[in-house]
């Protein structure tokens, strides 16, 4: 059989219109609510401010335009597919569909890398925060038991002397117990979490903004220079900088892609995904461009590079205690709910993948009390906390980069092929302008790609080269459709 045989659209349809196992309970307030549930978190808590002391300045505002951009792209193609062909898979099953079952491979098994990575990298900046917080309070964790026994410096991993990243791992265990009873309960933990962190940070957007205004000479030296002076190399300032940016703070866009996941558990997925994944990412990009510009009006962005910038930043404002405390809160819970729907995408791509015939039979399994896809979710939640439990936060959010950007450019590619190849297909949602937006999406993920180091290139490509070894050893034997299963 041919590495490229397709799945058929048909096939897929009836395979989500079909009996699945999964429950269909959530509307489109919950779809937008997922997604930004998995989109405000660590990226804009934390990476914000860290990005604009080291790459871009204030124009840390351009760079989410930017990355936001590229976003936008992306999110009408993966809007158009999630409408059209609306399973679990997500973009590894639009691949199965258009470019065929090698590169569906490729992109299910890169899937892995943005949401089992996801979640342990938010769980270590929540336990972060967690720490700090107990702190306030005069509760002090042992370092050997907040940090991650591994670290990468200069290019060497090191041994740090740490056990465990216990809080990291503690949240995990919960969030993984959380999904495995049920998709509805998880979506009205997460719909708390939502409102909580989307109302603390408009709160933190109007007293920035009373800021400015009420001190605008202060404001105005720290905007100037806008796009500070390149220092002579790429991505330290000036345009280059905004662009190392762009692809560092990608990380807090990302999540929005995840409502695909939950295609098949949206009670009307034809009419609701395109709102999900569009709504969820239109209300996230307004936040984080109106907060990343009050972020650097309020504190010099050369004072942000440290695990709590927007504290920081609040302080030296003279925001009263108060609000530290309740930013800090919300901190808290926006990394929770990131984590959730992050790990709450894992399973459900296993489970298409298991479904057709890649992974073991028993990954497709649902629970006949709960309906959730529960192996998988525990094995998921396992793993993630292994990874939590002994990696360092910057290695693992670059990871996270490289795997999503890559994804989104497969699916932008596979919107101008699957327009070509079965231009027939009635589709309740259509990308405009193509092939010009799939194009522009792809060449913007492409660029912030190229603007991450060398590194978490090689990383990419040895996690590469161990799935096509699966691949070929394994899932190409068993796969339904080449076994004449499809
Ligand atoms: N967008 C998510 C975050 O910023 C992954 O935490």
């Amino acid at each position: 059989m041919s590495l490229f045989q397709t799945k058929s659209v048909e096939q897929l349809q009836r395979e989500a219109a079909g009996q699945h196992g999964l429950r269909r309970a959530l509307s489109a307030t919950n779809l937008v609510s997922l997604g930004i549930g998995a989109i405000i978190g660590a990226g804009i808590f934390v990476f914000t401010g860290q990005a604009a002391a080291q790459y871009a300045g204030p124009a840390i505002a351009l760079s989410f335009v930017v990355s936001g951009l590229g976003c936008l792209f992306a999110g009408l193609c993966y809007a158009e597919f999630a409408a059209m062909i609306p399973i679990a898979g997500s973009a590894y099953t639009y691949a199965y569909a258009t470019l065929g079952e090698f590169l569906a491979w490729i992109i299910g098994w890169d899937l892995i890398l943005e949401y089992l990575f996801t979640s342990p990298s938010v769980a270590v900046g929540w336990s972060g925060h967690f720490v700090a917080f107990l702190k306030e309070f005069g509760i002090v964790v042992p370092p050997q038991l907040c940090s991650a026994p591994i670290d990468y410096v200069n290019g060497h991993y090191v041994l740090t002397g740490a056990i465990v990243n216990l809080p990291a791992v503690a949240i995990i265990f919960v969030l993984t117990l959380l999904l495995v009873i049920g998709i509805k309960e998880s979506a009205n933990f997460n719909n708390v979490m939502v409102v909580t962190k989307v109302s603390v940070l408009i709160f933190c957007i109007a007293f920035g903004a009373w800021f400015v205004i009420a001190h605008p000479d202060i404001a105005k030296a720290n905007w100037t220079p806008f796009i500070p002076d390149n220092t002579g190399k790429f991505g330290e300032f000036g345009w280059s900088g905004i662009l190392k940016g762009a692809g560092v703070i990608f990380f807090a866009y990302i999540g929005f892609d995840a409502v695909s996941t939950s295609a098949q558990e949206a009670k009307d997925p034809q009419r609701d995904m395109p709102k999900g994944i569009l709504g969820s990412l239109a209300v996230c990009t307004v936040i984080f461009i109106t907060f990343s510009f009050v972020l650097t009006g309020m504190a010099k962005y050369t004072t942000l590079n440290n695990a709590a910038p927007v504290v920081n930043a609040l302080q030296a404002a003279g925001a009263p205690t108060w609000l530290r405390y309740i930013v800090e809160i919300a901190a808290l819970m926006g990394l929770s709910s990131v984590c959730l729907v992050m790990l709450m995408g894992q399973p459900r791509i296993f489970f298409s993948m298991a479904n057709d015939g890649l992974l073991p039979a028993v990954f497709a399994k649902t629970h006949p009390r709960f309906q959730t896809p529960y192996v998988t979710q525990i094995v998921t939640g396992l793993l993630a906390c292994i990874i939590a439990g002994v990696l360092p936060l910057a290695l693992l959010g670059e990871l996270v980069n490289i795997g999503t950007l890559f994804a989104f450019v497969i699916v932008c590619a596979a919107i101008i092929v699957l327009r070509r190849r079965r231009p027939d297909l009635p589709r309740p949602f259509k990308t405009p302008l193509v092939p010009l937006i799939p194009l522009l999406g792809a060449l913007v993920c492409l660029a912030q790609m190229v603007a991450l180091p060398g590194d978490t290139w090689l990383r990419l490509v040895i996690w590469m080269v161990i799935g096509l070894a699966i691949y070929f050893g394994y899932s190409r034997h068993r796969s339904k459709l080449n076994n004449g299963g499809r």
